[in-house]
């Protein structure tokens, strides 16, 4: 039987373990790099916004450029849950991105509004867009993600334009 006195150690024995149990499952996460290649001319900002991706849109969202892999373990739902995989799913024009981003995707069912905002939403946009349906299997008829117009996005509204000045 454990006594009385033992419960105090005993209890903080298995929060500390509980602590680097978690620890280590989030290093696990990291074992895989952001990859953006060298000669992107937009490099340092896109390399910014995997980061910005990895932190905050990688619960859902597989994307070798950021180097996540969504979270939802049910294949049955896990596209429903975890939103589009961006290895294969083609996000462009930009503005549909951006869209996504201010709106909470298109259905607004699952998918949060607004994580980032301003500079940071369109500067992650980029990103995907940039990136994302790189991996996606070849169509005869469908041009390559790649070499679909990459579009702009429209300007800066006056408090994305304030937020980027600070
Ligand atoms: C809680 C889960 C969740 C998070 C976090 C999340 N998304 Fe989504 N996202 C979804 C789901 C689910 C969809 C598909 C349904 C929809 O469009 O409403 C989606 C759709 C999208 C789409 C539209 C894709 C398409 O072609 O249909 C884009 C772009 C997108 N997300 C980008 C992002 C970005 C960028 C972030 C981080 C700022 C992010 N998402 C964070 C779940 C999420």
């Amino acid at each position: 039987m454990i006594s009385g006195r033992m419960i105090r150690p005993l209890r903080l024995l298995i929060t500390i373990l509980g602590a680097v149990a978690l620890a280590s499952l989030a290093a696990a996460c990291g074992t895989e790099k952001i990859s953006i290649p060298k000669d992107d001319p937009n490099y340092q900002a896109n390399y910014e916004a995997a980061h910005l991706f990895q932190q905050r849109c990688s619960g859902c969202h597989t994307f070798n450029y950021a180097a996540t892999m969504g979270s939802a373990a049910n294949v049955r739902t896990k596209q429903a849950i975890n939103g589009p995989n961006f290895n294969v799913r083609c996000e462009r024009p930009v503005d549909r991105v951006l869209y996504a981003i201010e709106n909470g995707g298109f259905s607004g069912a699952y998918m949060p509004a607004n994580i980032f905002v301003g500079a940071q939403a369109r500067q992650v946009a980029q990103f995907v867009a940039t990136y994302a349906g790189r991996g996606a299997p070849k169509q005869p008829g469908v041009t390559t993600c790649q070499f679909q117009p990459l579009g702009t996005l429209p300007p800066p509204t006056a408090t994305a334009a304030a937020a980027a000045k600070k």
